[in-house]
């Protein structure tokens, strides 16, 4: 397995295997890897000859007063679990090789982003349609594969790949959970003791929507008020949004019918958390 840090270097590579005829998986991270991107490795080195992974922590999809600083990094440990997972290529530049000093080239769309995590983070979908729209350039692989934890985000990319004509295939991936329903994220290591039990209430809420889906309830606001009903009952908790969208353009739904994605962020403390369902 190869570290690299170049893009001229890690292009290089990538267009001689698709020249040789080898399929090219992407997974794209900000490191600090946990099973939910084990898993998203293991899918792409079953589907694909080679597999590349990209670590970089992109400072363009942190807010001024959000975790860039803080946000965990270690590559000692993300190149060991990589490794373990088979991976044939680490990409892991440096914010000088992604964004040259006069850089002014920015991806960006209407509406998708502007709910939801979009809505409270205003700048985060810009930075993550930037860098993985130059992630696509510099690797130019067959297939990216996604975690559906970040459900925004792989709706929003999809529809980038469609609108932009990119040649890639995008594949998500179900969410991959610790024992007790927390959903796995690298933003769970922010979390004290005591939070960290009452985090599980993001699950279990969305639990308990879906036990009232499955009883025939279709009425988006009643499944809303389910889980802030029950998110309320956590002292911990503060909740940042619970929405209920058509999936496929994130538009706000009354009734429960075709893709939907029911979504929350909720503050345990001061860590922000996501999760969700998707009925497809
Ligand atoms: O999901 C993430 O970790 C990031 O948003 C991504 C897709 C790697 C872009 O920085």
């Amino acid at each position: 397995m190869i570290i690299s840090g170049s893009i001229e270097e890690t292009r290089k590579q990538v267009k001689e295997w698709k020249a040789q005829g080898l399929s090219v998986a992407l997974v794209p991270t900000m490191g600090y890897l946990h099973e939910g991107h084990k898993s998203l490795m293991e899918r792409a080195r079953k589907e694909n000859d080679k597999v590349v992974v990209s670590i970089f922590v992109n400072p363009m999809q942190f807010g001024p007063n959000e975790d860039y600083e803080a946000y965990p990094r270690d590559l000692d440990r993300d190149s060991g679990i990589c490794e373990d997972a088979g991976v044939d290529w680490i990409f892991h530049p440096e914010v000088e090789e992604m964004y040259g000093p006069d850089f002014s080239g920015y991806v960006d769309m209407h509406t998708l982003p502007e709910k939801l995590c979009g809505a409270s983070r205003p700048v985060h979908f810009r930075g993550v349609q930037t860098v993985v729209s130059k992630l696509f350039h510099i690797v130019p692989a067959d297939r990216a594969y996604f975690g559906q934890k970040d459900a925004q985000q792989l709706a929003i990319i999809r529809r980038m790949v469609m609108d932009l004509n990119f040649d890639i295939e995008i594949i998500g991936c179900p969410i991959i959970r610790e024992e007790d329903g927390l959903a796995k994220s690298s933003r769970n290591t922010y979390l004290s003791e005591d939070e960290r039990r009452q985090a599980v209430i993001l699950n279990q809420s969305l639990e308990e929507a879906m036990k009232a889906i499955e009883a025939g309830e279709k009425d988006a606001s009643k499944v809303k008020a389910i889980i802030e009903k029950k998110i309320g009952t956590c002292s911990l908790a503060k909740i940042d949004y619970v929405e209920v969208v058509n999936f496929d353009n994130i538009q706000p739904i009354e009734t429960i019918e075709g893709n939907v994605l029911i979504a929350i962020a909720v503050y345990i403390g001061t860590t922000r958390l996501i999760d969700n369902r998707i009925i497809m």
